[in-house]
This record gives structure tokens, sequence and C-alpha cells, in this order.
């Protein structure tokens, strides 16, 4: 199938947690057409080694291609973008890849009191790509590091008891937040499911400290590459369409999807292999 402006544009992530990035994609891309894939059966991806979160983007990226001949891809996906983009954007010479990665740079500059808190999954910290990142900012802030294991799980399953002890446990371990000196004022979820604990986080660090997640600067940067392209769909197009697929329990992604982007939407579970 070859790509052209009309064609949709692929997201995936592990689950709902790229559902923080499609939010920001269809409000800066309100004529495009989406296809959004959760690979919900197969996540959590970042308490699994390299080579599962490889083998997965590579199985989907190759889905959406072949399936649905979408024109450029968004790994709405952290763990997955530290992990496979390079090898992902070798294979696929001909096909755009936008990534996310934990929001370091802006976070490093708007912190008044230089201490900024990153949350992200185990494999994310733990990755080339962000200890690469991290190295180039040393100098500019002091940066708190919390793997959060268990919560990509606690926000798949909507676990509500969890979300809450989760946040306050590992909220706890990074130290104080705050405006004084000394304490975090910024915090960085480095995670796309995330944001969909923010309320819970706010209880925990107050009102004041800056969250920062990435799904925005990500809809910015695909809307240039696709215009380099020439690839927009043209302003009359009727866009903002969305194909949902989950490799997990199609009612999960679902009420997800009710909940966060306020769609009805029909959702389909699939095997992708
Ligand atoms: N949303 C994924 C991320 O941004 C979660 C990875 C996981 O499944 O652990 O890293």
């Amino acid at each position: 199938m070859s790509a052209a402006a009309s064609s949709p544009i692929g997201v995936f992530d592990s689950g709902v947690g790229g559902l923080s990035v499609l939010r920001a994609l269809r409000t800066e891309l309100p004529h495009e057409r989406f296809v959004y894939v959760a690979d919900s059966g197969h996540a959590p991806y970042g308490e699994r080694d390299d080579a599962h979160v490889i083998t997965r983007s590579h199985a989907i990226t190759r889905y959406l291609r072949d399936q649905h001949g979408i024109k450029a891809l968004v790994v709405a996906c952290n763990t997955a973008t530290a992990a496979a983009i390079r090898l992902m954007r070798q294979d696929y010479t001909d096909l755009p890849i936008i990534g996310i990665e934990p929001a370091l740079k802006p976070a490093a500059a708007s912190s008044k009191t230089g201490v900024v808190g990153v949350m992200a999954t185990r494999s994310t910290l733990q990755s080339q790509k962000f200890l690469a990142l991290l190295a180039t900012l040393q100098d500019q802030a002091r940066f708190v590091l919390q793997p959060c294991d268990g919560m990509v799980d606690a926000i798949e399953r909507e676990d509500a008891i969890k979300k809450e002890a989760l946040c306050s446990a590992y909220t706890g371990a990074m130290g104080r937040f705050g405006l004084n000196d000394g304490e975090m004022d910024t915090l960085v979820l480095g995670c796309t499911h995330y944001p969909f604990v923010e309320p819970e986080l706010r209880r925990c660090i107050g009102e004041q400290v800056s969250l920062l997640e990435g799904g925005a600067p990500v809809a910015r940067q695909t809307r240039r590459l696709l215009a380099e392209q020439h690839l927009l769909a043209p302003p009359h197009a009727q866009g903002s369409g969305v194909t949902f697929f989950t490799t997990g329990k199609a009612d999960m992604l679902a009420n997800a999807v009710r909940r966060w982007l306020q769609l009805d939407a029909p959702v389909s579970a699939l095997q992708i292999a």
C-alpha cells in the first residue's frame, strides 16, 4: 500500500498511555486521520528487556504500514522510542517516524530552583538514549530520577488504590517538591501513561510544581515533518477520525478512549505477531 497525504497517521504505545499523545495530535492536526494500536496484550514494556520492545515495535510498524498504508508513524511511548526507534528508522527508511523522549531540556530551561524530578519506566531511565541526553544537561540542573515499576499496570487496569499508593510512594521517595531552594519545582512525566495520574500526583506534590509531558511537542514535530514532505492532509479533509486496535481487551481501551478523549469510538481486538 503506498502512502499519500490522504493516508492515516499510525500511532502506537504499549497500551493506553499513547492516548495522551493522540489527544495532542488531534488538536494540532484536526484534518488528519489516525490509526491507534495499544499493545496492551504485551505491556508493560518498561519492565521487559529491549529485545521484547524491539520485536513488538517492529511487528506493529509492519502491521500499520502493510494493513493501513500509514504515511507516518508516531511512537507514542518513551520506552519504545529509547529501545527501538534507531533500528526502526534503519528498517523503514521511507516512513517518517516521530518518537518521544522525556522533556529534560525544557525542564532544565524553565526550572527556577534548578532541581528537576523525572518519573519514567526503569527501561527508559537505563537506556543509552536517555543517559546521553542527561549527560548534555548535567551542568544545567540537578535531576532526581525515579523508576516507577507497577505504575503502567495500575493505569492500564484503572486500579484506583494502586495508582494513589504508587504516586504517593514514588513522589515521597524523590524528596521535597516546591518552589523553595533545593526543592523540585518541575516534574517531568517521562512515560506517556503518567498524565493519566495527574490528579493523584497533584495530591502529593501540590499545585505549584510544573508538570511537563511530551504530547504537544511531538504533535508539533509531526506537523513539521509532514509539511516538509508535502504529506499534510488538505484543510478541507474531514479528519480527526481514529480507528482503534488493541492486542489486549477491547473494552479496556474503549473505556480509556471515552474517559480521556471523550470519544465513543469502536475498538477492535487483534493479534499482531
Ligand atoms: N507509555 C509507555 C512509555 O511512555 C509505557 C511503557 C510501558 O509499557 O512500561 O514509556
